[in-house]
């Protein structure tokens, strides 16, 4: 039986026009970025292109764009950068309890540093309420960060409502755009964000290369010291292979026109599996508020992962993929709520490019094969 898969907001596969991209400045651009002589200007040339692509798809200044190692390195250097550029003055964070790893790890590891850190509690739908943020704000609130859209429900935050309470009290605003980057707008103007961190494998380039936006005027200290590779914000010989891709996945993303059809598969999706499975399936997330996407379903009494090892043809997830393989309820549905009855059953499916229906008529009758 072929294989399918339905773990996009796990990782994507790297775009054919990414990867053509790439492969002529395998040899072409091998020289250092920051040197001054003919071999350099291939790769300087490529690094600097690819910065306006992304600034591009985000609405900024291409000098507000860092290239990082990916979406935890640009969450902890929007985290973490802040609370050290203070110097010690006390600082409070305001986050959210279903934030990824990579914001939470981060806050835990300031707190033993000192800081304080308020997570705001979701609702069943794993909706941040920005009434609750506001009455969060303390005299010592340096930051608040809080995710676009969730990674496992899909459900997208009120940013820009968010935003506009930060900006009343002059508090910078975070938000990690890993998974909605590409799949709904991310300009930052909108949002009203900061602070915007992004991820290139969710973007259908590859592992190892991300991007946080920095407003002008907001100030950081660099996690990694060294020489001034990005305006001194991040040290490290600049990758221009690698920012290429991320540029060119920016490019592609802002004209991509196939998401409509994605959420229509996947709301067909949906359809089948009610149909198959009346009231023993639910949704967890939010019914509008959610990326086109992502589907997180629950069989009531079953368990994710069994269902998903009864059928390993089908890539999908139980919770999130960086915490595959614990058949422990996630954080996530825990913080929305969701009884241990409901949560087990979760098995999350996100649609991407390849997505066909022909597989999402497959997936069906595998959960079919499997279940009942
Ligand atoms: C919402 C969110 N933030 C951050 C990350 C981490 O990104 P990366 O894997 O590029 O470090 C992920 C990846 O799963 C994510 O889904």
């Amino acid at each position: 039986m072929a294989l399918i898969y339905l773990d996009y907001n796990a990782s994507t596969p790297i775009d054919s026009a990414v990867a053509a991209v790439m492969r002529p400045l395998i040899d072409t651009a091998y020289g250092n970025p920051s040197s001054g002589h003919w071999a350099s200007a291939p790769a300087k040339a490529a690094l600097e292109q690819a910065r306006g692509q992304v600034a591009a798809l985000l609405g900024c200044a291409d000098d507000e764009i860092v290239f990082t190692s990916g979406g935890s390195e640009a969450n902890n250097l929007a985290l973490k950068g802040l609370v050290y550029a203070r110097s010690g003055r006390p600082s409070h964070i305001i986050t959210s309890e279903i934030e990824h790893p990579a914001i939470l790890a981060p806050c835990q590891f300031l707190e033993r540093l000192g800081a304080t850190v308020t997570y705001v509690p979701v609702d069943a739908s794993g909706l941040v309420d920005p009434d609750a943020i506001r009455k969060a704000i303390t005299k010592d609130t340096c930051l608040i960060s809080i995710m676009h859209a969730n990674n496992e429900v899909g459900t997208i935050e009120p940013i820009a409502d968010i935003a506009r309470i930060a900006r009343q009290h002059g508090i910078p605003l975070h938000t990690d755009a890993a998974q909605s980057v590409g799949k709904i707008s991310t300009k930052v103007d909108e949002l009203g964000a900061d602070l915007l961190s992004i991820a290139g494998h969710k973007l259908y380039a590859p592992k190892g290369i991300g991007a946080l936006y920095i407003r002008h005027g907001i100030a950081l200290e660099p996690l990694i010291h060294g020489a001034v590779h990005e305006n001194g914000r991040r040290a490290g010989t600049e990758s221009a292979l690698l920012a290429a891709a991320l540029g060119k996945a920016c490019e592609i993303a802002q004209a991509w026109i196939g998401m409509s059809e994605l959420q229509r598969l996947r709301n067909l999706f949906w359809e089948r599996l009610r149909a198959a499975f009346g009231n023993r399936v639910v949704l967890n997330c939010h019914l509008e508020k959610r990326l086109p996407n992502t589907l997180n379903i629950s069989f009531v009494g079953g368990n994710g992962a069994e269902i998903l090892a009864g059928m390993p043809t089908i890539a999908a997830s139980t919770g999130s993929a960086c915490h595959s393989g614990q058949i422990t309820l996630s954080p996530v549905l825990q913080a929305m709520r969701v009884t241990p009855e409901v949560g087990l059953g979760a098995i999350r499916f996100s649609l991407g490019r390849g997505t066909t229906q022909d597989e999402i008529e497959a997936a069906v009758s595998e959960l079919r094969r499997v279940i009942l």
